[in-house]
């Protein structure tokens, strides 16, 4: 007896920031995805927001060619999602009609930043009641948001470093209270857009000389700011974290580590896209048995606190007095073959193909509604 592939609906591009990023991902996921066991329904999100139908084959084709990255075709037929009995349906509109209607069982978005990671497209689908990988609308909400997502680690009892965040109409109230709250913090700091990803719009601020305009520049990507201290010194640990199956606890990968060959500088846009020797990942990260076993402990407890499910990259801080601070959590972490959280699976034990089935598993083997 053969059995039914498990129909997956995979859904990329999108309208933030990432769009390129997201279609080098699908490319690598429809490429390796084990064809035996799943069948795949291609779903682009344009640059504009359109949902449009991309047949699988183009899907693999996406890739940096001629050193410019993949976009989706504005030109492929619309795509509309509708409810079906078993999951999911994917119809192609024609004018007032819809053809070629394809049901589906799971969703794997593989979308990052806003609209995508942060529980909009997650409500969408639990309203319609369909699976999908990946965390649930509050989680995502949440780690989208750096405010929210440091005020929850902290009232969760998780070692978070000191920060303060204001509004735009904040800063522009009362300039000086916030030069002092952030003098009080320390220099360097970190100002950040709020719901930012990829290091965008994000500044080290060594003098105090220089905050109005580093927050001028988050300002253009978020009206809520984030000043953080900067945790210098410390080495940038990332744990990648798969969600368990029949209530077991999730599990953490080895740890790796993003080391930055100048010291005066940090991971910023240019040293993750285009990194030319500022940058190196240790997998796994060279550290004593005993850090390696507290950081992947902190790395599953941060995942298990902040309701996380399927996967999510847990970024920490390890410090030279021996302290750990989670940085961040990102639910839809890069995972392009090359990117860390595929890596670390890897140097555990999981390859990417496997990974990608382990998702979908996962998704698949989670209970619809409230959970
Ligand atoms: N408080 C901090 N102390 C030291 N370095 C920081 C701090 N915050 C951010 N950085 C540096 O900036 C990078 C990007 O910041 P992060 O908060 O991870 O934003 P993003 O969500 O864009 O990845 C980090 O990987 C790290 O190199
Ligand atoms: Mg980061």
């Amino acid at each position: 007896m053969t059995q039914q592939p498990i129909r997956v609906a995979l859904i990329f591009g999108g309208v933030s920031s990432e769009h390129e990023i997201s279609c080098l991902t699908a490319g690598g996921v429809a490429r390796e995805i084990d064809s035996a066991r799943f069948e795949v329904v291609g779903v682009g999100i344009a640059k504009d927001g359109r949902w449009l139908r991309v047949p699988l084959e183009r899907i693999k084709a996406l890739e940096v060619a001629d050193g410019r990255l993949p976009v989706v075709d504005p030109d492929y037929p619309e795509a509309l999602l509708l409810r079906s009995d078993q999951g999911g349906q994917i119809a192609t509109r024609k004018g007032d009609r819809l053809e070629d209607l394809q049901d589906f069982d799971v969703a794997f978005t593989l979308l990052h930043g806003p609209f995508g990671e942060d529980g909009t497209v997650q409500g969408l689908f639990e309203m319609l009641a369909i699976r999908y990988v990946g965390a649930g609308v509050a989680a995502s909400a949440i780690g989208m948001d750096k405010d929210l997502m440091k005020r929850s680690m902290v009232a969760a009892g998780l070692p978070v470093g000191p920060w303060k965040t204001f509004s735009s109409a904040e800063w522009e109230r009362d300039q000086q209270r916030w030069a002092d709250e952030v003098a009080g913090l320390g220099y360097p700091v970190f100002v950040k857009p709020a719901r930012g990803g990829s290091s965008v719009g994000i500044s080290r601020v060594d003098d105090p000389a220089a905050l109005a305009g580093a927050v001028a520049e988050a300002q253009l990507h978020d009206p809520k700011v984030l000043v953080e201290k900067g945790l210098v010194g410390c080495r940038e640990i990332e744990v990648a974290v798969l969600g368990g199956h029949d209530g077991l606890a999730p599990r953490a990968s080895l740890p790796g580590e993003i080391i930055i060959h100048d010291k005066g500088s940090f991971y910023d846009f240019n040293a993750k896209y285009l990194p030319q020797q500022q940058v190196s990942l240790a997998i796994p990260a060279e550290l004593p048995a005993d850090t390696t076993a507290r950081l992947r402990e902190l790395a599953v407890r941060t995942f298990t606190v902040m309701n996380v499910e399927g996967l999510a990259r847990i970024d920490l801080f390890l410090c030279a007095d021996g302290e750990a601070y989670v940085n961040e959590l990102n639910t839809m972490p890069g995972f392009t073959r090359l990117s860390m959280f595929p890596q670390l699976w890897a140097a555990t034990g999981l390859s990417y193909p496997d990974l990608v089935a382990e998702l979908i598993e996962l998704a698949l083997a989670r209970p619809l509604g409230l959970r």
